[in-house]
C-alpha cells in the first residue's frame, strides 16, 4: 500500500503490473480490496491501480459531502501523480457512479469503460431520503446496523449460507469503513446527476457487467445503460448478486480479460 496527497487528502492505493493501465474504483462503502480477486488476474499483463476512494479504506475522510466529480477529480489526479495519463477506468455500483463522473469531466483519459453493478439515473426523491436517514443513523450508531441491513441484498441466499469466508470479508471491509466518510459519500450519491442523457456521448468500448439477481441495481438498470451507449456489452453474471466480482470471480473475470484483450 502506498499514500500520497491529492487535492485536500491522503488517499491510498496500490499500482501493480506492467502493461496497459486499468484503474478499478470501489463501491459504497467497501475499499480497495473489493477488487482483490481481479488484481490478482490482471497484473500479471496489466497496470491495475486500486485506490481507497475518499472516507473509505485508509484513505482520509473529508467533512460535508463526497461527491461523486470529486472523487472522480480524485482519481485523475492520482493518474497525474502516477504519470498514468489513460487507462481502462472503471467501478462497481459507487464506483460505475464516479467512473461515469470521470467520463464526463475527462473523457480523453478513458480507453475503455467498464460499469459494473451499477446505474446511470439519478436518486429518486424516496432514495434521497432514504440516504439522509442512512446519514443520521451511521453518525448516531457508527456502520454496523447499516452493514447488517446491506449485507443480504450484496450476496445471493445460496452465497450467504454457503461462503462464510466471503460474507466475513465484506462484513469486515464495511466495518472499516470510517463513519464520516460513508456519510460524506451517502450525500453525495444523493446529489449525483442523472447520466442517462450522456449514455449516448459514450464512444469508447464498454463492459456492463451485472449480477442476475442483483436487488440494488438490477440487470434492468444495466439493460438501460446498454441501450445507451452504442456498442456496448453486457454480461449478466449467473449466481450472482451485487458484488458480482467477489462473488463470482471467474465469470467476471473471464469477461473482463476477454473486453481487455479485443
Ligand atoms: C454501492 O454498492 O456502491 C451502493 O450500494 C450504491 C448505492 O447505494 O446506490
Amino acid at each position: 500500500m502506498a499514500k500520497t496527497r491529492v487535492n485536500d487528502i491522503e488517499i491510498a492505493y496500490e499500482d501493480v503490473g506492467c502493461g496497459p493501465a486499468i484503474v478499478l474504483i470501489h463501491g459504497y462503502p467497501f475499499n480497495r480490496s473489493l477488487w482483490a480477486d481481479q488484481v490478482t488476474a490482471l497484473a500479471d499483463r496489466y497496470r491495475v491501480l486500486t485506490l481507497d476512494l475518499r472516507g473509505h479504506g485508509e484513505t482520509e475522510a473529508s467533512v460535508g459531502t463526497s461527491t461523486m466529480k470529486l472523487m472522480a477529480q480524485d482519481v485523475s489526479a492520482l493518474m497525474d501523480e502516477l504519470r498514468i495519463d489513460r487507462a481502462v477506468v472503471g467501478g462497481l455500483s459507487m464506483g460505475g457512479y464516479v467512473a461515469l463522473a470521470f467520463y464526463q469531466l475527462f473523457p480523453h483519459r478513458v480507453e475503455k469503460l467498464l460499469l459494473a453493478d451499477t446505474r446511470a439515473q439519478a436518486d429518486t426523491k424516496e432514495a434521497k431520503v432514504t440516504r439522509a436517514e442512512q446519514v443520521e443513523q451511521i453518525l448516531a450508531e457508527g456502520m454496523a446496523g447499516i452493514v447488517n441491513a446491506m449485507l443480504p441484498k450484496l450476496l445471493s441466499p445460496e452465497t450467504v449460507s454457503k461462503r462464510p469466508d466471503i460474507v466475513k470479508r465484506l462484513r469486515e471491509m464495511m466495518m472499516h469503513t470510517n463513519p464520516a466518510g460513508a456519510a460524506a459519500a451517502l450525500r453525495g450519491m444523493a446529489e449525483r446527476e442523472d447520466q442517462t442523457e450522456r449514455l449516448s456521448q459514450v464512444n469508447v468500448p464498454t463492459l456492463i457487467v451485472v449480477g442476475k439477481e442483483d436487488p440494488i441495481t438490477p440487470v434492468a438498470d444495466s439493460e438501460k445503460m446498454h441501450d445507451g451507449i452504442a456498442g456496448s456489452q453486457l454480461v449478466v453474471i449467473e449466481n450472482a448478486s451485487h458484488v458480482s466480482n467477489i462473488e463470482q470471480p471467474e465469470q467476471f473475470n473471464r469477461a473482463l480479460q476477454e473486453f481487455l484483450s479485443r
